[in-house]
């Protein structure tokens, strides 16, 4: 079974990686993973033209049937997503704007396999659990739109850096324990 694991945030080395990281390590008993960024991807932004309401494609060539090859390979997906500004980095959003071609809103569309399950990680650095709420909304409405199942959530208050990963990593592998296929 195949676990691809996001870094919606466009930092390679802060706190979102190292929980991607420990969730890598920890799924890799039960599942053959895959850690992406969306940082490591080129693509513009959605221009709303809606021409893919009609053809099930976008206008634009770049990176997104790249990633999006990466949630057809995988059977399971966790998104962890930081904050910015109470919600989805832009680069997330940007993608996930890009993926209209994809959604069940209109037909025809394009889809990726039926079974996959989705889970979602959010981090914060202040310490209120309603805004990872708001995240975990952004990406559980993205992935009901996929038709990918969504199985389960972590929030994450008070992470500001790397190094305050560590006091949570119980609760990230009681959460890992959790994902299944
Ligand atoms: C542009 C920006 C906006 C942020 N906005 C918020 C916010 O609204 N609420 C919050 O609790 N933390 C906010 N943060 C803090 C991040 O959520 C936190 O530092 C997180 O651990 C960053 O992970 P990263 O370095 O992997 O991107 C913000 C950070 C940045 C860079």
């Amino acid at each position: 079974m195949n676990a691809l694991i996001i870094n919606c945030s466009p930092v390679r080395s802060g706190a979102t990686a190292e929980i991607v990281r420990i969730v890598a390590e920890q799924l890799s008993p039960r599942f053959t993973t895959r850690s992406i960024c969306i940082d490591d991807y080129s693509f513009g932004y959605c221009k709303g033209c809606r021409s893919c309401h009609s053809s099930a494609e976008c206008i634009q060539n770049d990176d997104i049937p790249v990633i999006m090859s990466e949630y057809e390979w995988a059977d399971v997906i966790v998104s962890v997503s930081p904050s910015y500004w109470a919600d989805i980095p832009g680069q997330f959003k940007a993608f996930i704007d890009r993926c209209t071609p994809w959604c069940n809103t209109h037909e025809p569309h394009a889809s990726v396999s039926a079974g996959k399950k989705g889970y979602a990680i959010a981090l914060r650095t202040g310490p209120g659990m309603k805004e990872c709420e708001r995240i975990i909304q952004s990406i559980e409405h993205f992935c009901g739109h996929l038709e990918i199942e969504c199985c389960g959530s972590l929030g994450l208050c008070l992470v500001e850096c790397k190094a305050d990963v560590a006091p949570h990593m119980d609760e990230i592998a009681g959460f890992c324990n959790s994902i299944h296929s």
